[in-house]
């Protein structure tokens, strides 16, 4: 597309042509032999990045913490966590970065701290303390507090007992992530402090933990019936979170050219645009759960059934939220990240005669949606998920956890086990795959969390020198998308719409017109396009000798123009 043509495009942000790059630093490349990666491993691996051709990485929280949650519990919000290096080290990561042309986004972890910050050892030290206000607590002379659910806890119980001061305090996560009590104004004006102190070391934004849930009516009143079955939904609906938001955007935000990212549990196309529409103004995105919770079992939603999902449905989610932007605010596409299973192994097929396949598909579903992509590292290699058979392997407090509850509940062991090798969050955490030597070249010593075996096949050295290999298939396609504007702002018009087997949509800007195909199953699939597929040129593809007449080989994808 020519200058001319691109500067008729409304709105234009970098944020919105960008392609994200997630690292997960504890999983990424270890420098120092401890088994756990970090900044300098990050540093050794620059060029890796930038031969991505990606613009933004978000990194994972790397400030000091006692990981019980691997580092979303966070003791002190300005300092580098030990086994990830020193501040040093953060502003050599960032100038290395920025000298590449790359854009850094870190995590803002502000729903909760770590019980071992300083504040709430100070709001634990007596019910005087100046800090008691940072959290929420609950006296014992009340009587117990109204059921609060809990993420990780082992009782599923949100409220935990404090000797000290007799007293309950919430945390929604595990009981070492008390919850920040957003009403003080001096615990927002802190958080506001410690944006600005990294706005103005110059990272590039922040993505936002659970966001959602910052706002709580203080009450604490009995779970309202209507959010019976769905306390997410109650987490999410906080009286002042807008109110909170809007002063955060006020305050530090609108300062700085940065981008914003909510982790937004509880959004729906009915209430996302009210974080992200340009006029509030509040975030820049959001990403919501409804397609990636595709499968969870219902009531409690803690188990997956891997094949409790359709394409039908797959499709009707990315549809509808895509409407959604079609006016304003501005979408987000992610099959992956460090709280999902490996993209190939839920949405594809992991087994060797398809893994390739499906994972170059399921990159260009998402390389070609109208949304900012982000992508998780290791997925460029198609790594699958580890599948461990036994608890003991596990590392996660999420799955630890809900395995004690289960257990003392006298439920389904077994099925947890099983319904984990699809759905447990240490599929994606696994250490990235380099080469074929010693622990997939991740670490020399002893990895925090087991090398997946599959490493001497699957592996980026192998893939560097293939030119077909997924790694290089994801380069090409991002440059595409860079290209390519259509890709970016086009229209988006679902195609066939109940084919069960075919994802097939158009992308039109000034005139171009795209149209891609993408089979989800091992089986040859038709699709009906009513378009004259014999007037179209192909693009791109992830076969050698790409179908072009509407019938697709397995897993096929591939884009074609009119
Ligand atoms: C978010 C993070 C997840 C973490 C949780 C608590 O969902 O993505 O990894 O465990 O918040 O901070």
């Amino acid at each position: 597309m020519n200058e001319t043509k691109k500067n008729l495009i409304p709105n234009r942000k970098w944020w919105k042509e960008a392609v994200v790059y997630q690292i997960y630093p504890r999983s990424f490349k270890d420098s120092d032999g401890d088994g756990i990666g970090d900044l300098r491993g990050i540093i050794s691996k620059l060029d890796y990045i930038k031969s991505l051709g990606i613009d933004v990485v978000w990194l994972n929280p790397i400030f000091a913490s006692p990981n019980d949650d691997n580092g979303y519990d966070i003791s002190d919000y300005q300092t580098i966590m030990k086994e990830f290096g020193t501040m040093e080290d953060f502003d050599e990561m960032l100038a290395g970065m920025h000298e590449r042309g790359i854009k850094l986004v870190l995590d803002l972890v502000v729903n909760h701290s770590s019980d071992e910050h300083k504040w709430f050892k100070q709001s634990r030290s007596s019910r005087k303390n100046p800090y008691r206000n940072y959290y929420h607590w609950w006296d014992e002379e009340k009587g117990k507090p109204a059921k609060r659910w809990s993420f990780f806890d082992v009782n599923g119980d949100a409220w935990k007992y404090d000797k000290a001061t007799k007293s309950y305090y919430l945390h929604y996560f595990s009981e070492k992530q008390p919850d920040l009590n957003w009403e003080n104004p001096k615990v927002r004006e802190e958080i506001y402090k410690m944006m600005r102190f990294w706005f103005d070391k110059g990272i590039d934004g922040f993505r936002m933990d659970v966001i959602t849930f910052i706002s709580k009516d203080t009450t604490f009143p009995e779970l309202p019936e209507k959010y019976h079955g769905n306390f997410i939904q109650y987490y999410a609906e906080g009286e002042r979170r807008h109110e909170y938001l809007q002063e955060m955007n006020r305050k530090v935000l609108s300062w700085y050219d940065i981008m914003t990212v909510a982790e937004g549990p509880g959004t729906t196309t009915e209430n996302v645009l009210e974080y992200v529409a340009e006029d509030r103004p509040e975030l820049n995105m959001a990403y919501h759960f409804e397609a990636i919770d595709l499968g969870l079992q219902p009531p409690e939603r803690r188990l997956l059934d891997p094949n409790g999902w359709s394409l039908i449905d797959f499709k009707n989610v990315y549809s509808k939220w895509d409407a959604v932007f079609a006016e304003k605010g501005w979408g987000t596409i992610y099959l992956g990240n460090h709280d999902q299973p490996r993209m190939v192994t839920r949405w594809g097929n992991d087994a060797p005669e398809f893994r390739e396949l499906s994972s170059k598909m399921l990159t260009t579903f998402l390389m070609t949606m109208r949304a900012t992509p982000y992508y998780y590292f290791g997925d460029e290699l198609g790594m699958t998920n580890i599948k461990f058979d036994k608890i003991e392997d596990y590392r996660d407090i999420m799955t630890i956890n809900l395995h004690k509850l289960i257990e003392k509940e006298g439920g389904d062991i077994e099925q947890l086990i099983e319904s984990h090798k699809i759905s447990g969050r240490d599929n994606g955490r696994t250490p990235f795959q380099w080469d074929d030597t010693a622990n997939a070249g991740f670490t020399s010593g002893e990895p925090w969390l087991k090398v997946n075996p599959n490493y001497e096949t699957i592996n980026a050295e192998l893939q560097e020198i293939d030119e077909n290999s997924t790694l290089n298939y994801f380069r090409n396609i991002v440059k595409y998308r860079k290209d390519n504007p259509v890709l970016i702002y086009g229209k988006y018009t679902l195609v066939d719409k109940d084919n069960p087997n075919v994802y097939a949509f158009t992308r039109e800007l000034y005139g171009k017109k795209l149209l891609v195909l993408l089979n989800f199953t091992e089986k040859e699939s038709s699709v009906k396009t009513y378009l004259d597929l014999s007037r179209a040129k192909f693009l791109l593809g992830n076969y050698p000798n790409p179908s072009v007449n509407g019938t697709l080989k397995p897993f096929e994808a591939v884009i074609l123009e009119f």
